[in-house]
């Protein structure tokens, strides 16, 4: 594939994925128990964050949105010509397309994650509807070092795009080894976009975690759902709350599964004990203010050099370029 060219290539380095089985035996085997975030996305799962970017209290998706909006020509100015942009955990690439729209001649897209017919749907999409544009999908999983095949294009800078806030998924020491591994894959004078929802007023936090429709309750929830559906078990999925609040003194919201009484449970044929009121820790998500977002890019060997926000300062967008 030549530039402007477009044209669709496929490349799947077949991640291993990790044995559900495994970490849910380990979690839920360890005090206090928990249980890894990345199994909340199945299909329902999926189907059910998906419903949770378009709540009125989930404010994140459409700030962010909203900023790459009114923000593009800045960021594409920052990009520059004939870039190759590398998204990590694209999804349904729908956010990239705007970046995409404002984009001097982009030399390729190429779109990264690990659910394989997910991934060739999405791409294939959006090959359809860029004809110009080389499209390249990779099946892999972003948050262990992989190669990137050889790109098209004449050798524009490679951009990493890494949206919705998902960095405030990992632990910020994880946050910093993902960034360095970023900058081996892009290559010298490789750069970084990232959305990174801030730290605000408690009760805005608290109510995107706990919306009136019950949707993150039911996507929390999904996970004993998953372990039934899958693993052979038998919890009794209504005697577990969905519990998640602002942590200010660790500057992210935490969520949990409550047990409501002592129970049992078998899963693929072990037995698990739950006290009542035990919690099951299934996910933090990071809330970070620009300077310590900033320190953390620093220390990965970054250079912040642009922050955009949106009026209210709920969410952020960062571009980062390497040392
Ligand atoms: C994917 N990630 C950025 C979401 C978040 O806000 O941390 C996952 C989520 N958890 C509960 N609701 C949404």
């Amino acid at each position: 594939m030549a530039d402007g060219d477009g044209g669709f290539a496929f490349h799947d380095l077949a991640p291993g994925e990790e044995s559900f089985r495994d970490a849910v035996f380990s979690g839920l085997g360890r005090t206090p128990k928990m249980l890894p975030c990345k199994f909340f996305y199945d299909e329902r799962g999926s189907a059910l964050f998906e419903e949770i970017c378009r709540l009125p209290e989930y404010y994140l998706t459409r700030t962010e949105i909203a900023i790459l909006e009114h923000r593009a020509g800045a960021i594409a100015a920052q990009i520059g010509p004939h870039a190759r942009l590398v998204e990590l955990g694209s999804g349904a690439s729908i956010k990239v397309r705007i970046l995409l729209r404002a984009l001097a001649n982009p030399a390729a897209y190429v779109a990264v994650d690990i659910s394989r017919e997910w991934l060739r749907e999405a791409a294939g999409e959006l090959a359809a509807d860029f004809p110009d544009l080389p499209v390249v999908a990779v099946c892999a999983d972003y948050t262990r070092p992989f190669p990137l095949p050889p790109l098209p294009g004449p050798g524009g800078k490679r951009v990493g795009f890494f949206p919705g806030s998902t960095i405030g998924n990992f632990e910020p020491d994880a946050v910093v080894r993902f960034l360095r591994h970023c900058g081996e894959l892009l290559g010298p004078g490789g750069e970084m976009l990232i959305g990174a929802d801030l730290k605000k007023e408690p009760a805005i936090l608290n109510a995107a975690y706990n919306d009136s429709a019950g949707k993150n309750a039911a996507f929390n929830r999904n996970l004993l759902n998953r372990i039934n559906r899958e693993l052979d078990g038998d919890i009794d999925v209504a005697r577990f709350a969905h519990v998640a609040f602002y942590n200010e003194a660790a500057g992210r919201v935490e969520l949990y599964l409550e047990s409501r009484a002592a129970q049992s449970a078998r899963i693929a044929g072990r037995r698990f004990d739950f006290a009542a009121g035990e919690r099951i820790h299934t996910e933090n998500s990071y809330k970070y203010s620009i300077d310590e977002f900033h320190a953390l890019a620093v220390r990965a060997g970054f250079r912040p050099v642009d922050t955009w926000t949106d009026p209210d300062r709920l969410f952020s967008v960062h571009y980062l370029r390497q040392e």
